[in-house]
């Protein structure tokens, strides 16, 4: 049977671990050939063997990037073409969380700046690679990785952090508008926490931080990467056919909550 998004070329930054590796494989899964760019080589490399080898073909590729580097983005999405063909899927999901990201009273200026490259100009450097490949096809389907602090504060602050992801959401809503006659999608994916290790090592270091974020989600625990890969399937396949510019919130309740139950 064929999959959901069968044939259909996808480029995946931060694909090798967390969020956006449960979704390379759900990707896989569906039909897809899949163009990983991450900055870990050997857990690419690994991935990628896994996922031809149980294929018995090629429908994956390791690129190494960082998402910072216009060039290397470039090369990124232009692998993806000549590779296996074209670039219909682009989930921009490559993100940091440093610890030394935290209230504003305590996050200089270098901390503030890496977040917000790593974060929000990478999104905007893979988009402006991956829109002239889709419209030349006619046809994409971009999903950015924001989060719900883009559309909820908190007092347990990473100032930079959440302002890179209501920068990513912003963006994300107006190239959605901008390029929805010319059959580009743009959506912004929100997850709520997740059980990644990005969320891991910030609350290992911090259990009652953790513990202080679980008591606001209405169903009692963190999400987990496969049910965000299952969100990124839905916007990246034609299931999702009439949204765009759309901030995609899969985040257990919280947002929708204003008295958490007991
Ligand atoms: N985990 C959560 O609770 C949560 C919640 C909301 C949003 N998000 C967002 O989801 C995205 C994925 O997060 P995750 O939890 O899966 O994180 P993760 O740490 O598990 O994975 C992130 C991946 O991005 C890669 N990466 C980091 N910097 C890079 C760079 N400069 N260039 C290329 N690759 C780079 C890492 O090597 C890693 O493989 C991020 O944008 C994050 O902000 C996460």
């Amino acid at each position: 049977m064929a999959g959901r998004i069968q044939d259909r070329v996808a480029v995946v930054t931060g694909g090798c671990s967390g969020i956006g590796l449960a979704t390379v494989r759900r990707f896989v899964a569906e039909g897809a050939k899949v163009v990983i760019g991450d900055l870990s080589d050997e857990r690419g490399a690994e991935i990628v063997a896994e996922l031809n080898g149980e294929a018995g073909g090629d429908v994956a590729t390791y690129v190494h990037v960082d998402v910072t580097d216009k060039t290397q983005v470039d090369a990124l999405f232009q692998t993806a073409k000549d590779a296996y063909g074209s670039v219909d899927i682009a989930f921009n999901n490559a993100g940091i969380s440093p610890p030394e990201d935290d209230s504003i009273l305590d996050t200089d200026l270098e901390a503030w700046r890496r977040v917000q490259e790593v974060n929000l100009t990478s999104v905007y450097l893979c988009c402006k690679a991956a829109l002239p490949h889709m419209l030349e096809q006619g046809r994409g389907s971009i999903i950015n990785t924001a989060s719900f602090v883009a559309v909820m504060g908190a007092a347990t602050s990473q100032i930079s952090y959440s302002a890179s992801k209501g920068g990513v959401l912003s963006m994300t809503r107006e190239l959605g508008v901008q390029f929805a006659r010319q059959g580009v999608r743009v959506n912004a994916l929100c997850p709520g926490p997740v059980n990644t290790p990005l969320l891991q090592e910030l609350f290992a270091k911090d259990p009652e931080r953790a513990a202080r974020r679980l008591v606001h989600i209405p169903m009692g625990r963190f999400g987990e990467p496969e049910e965000m890969a299952s969100a990124v399937l839905f916007l990246a396949s034609d299931d999702s056919s009439f949204m765009t510019a759309n901030t995609f919130l899969v985040d257990g309740g919280i947002t929708g909550a204003y008295v958490t139950p007991l």
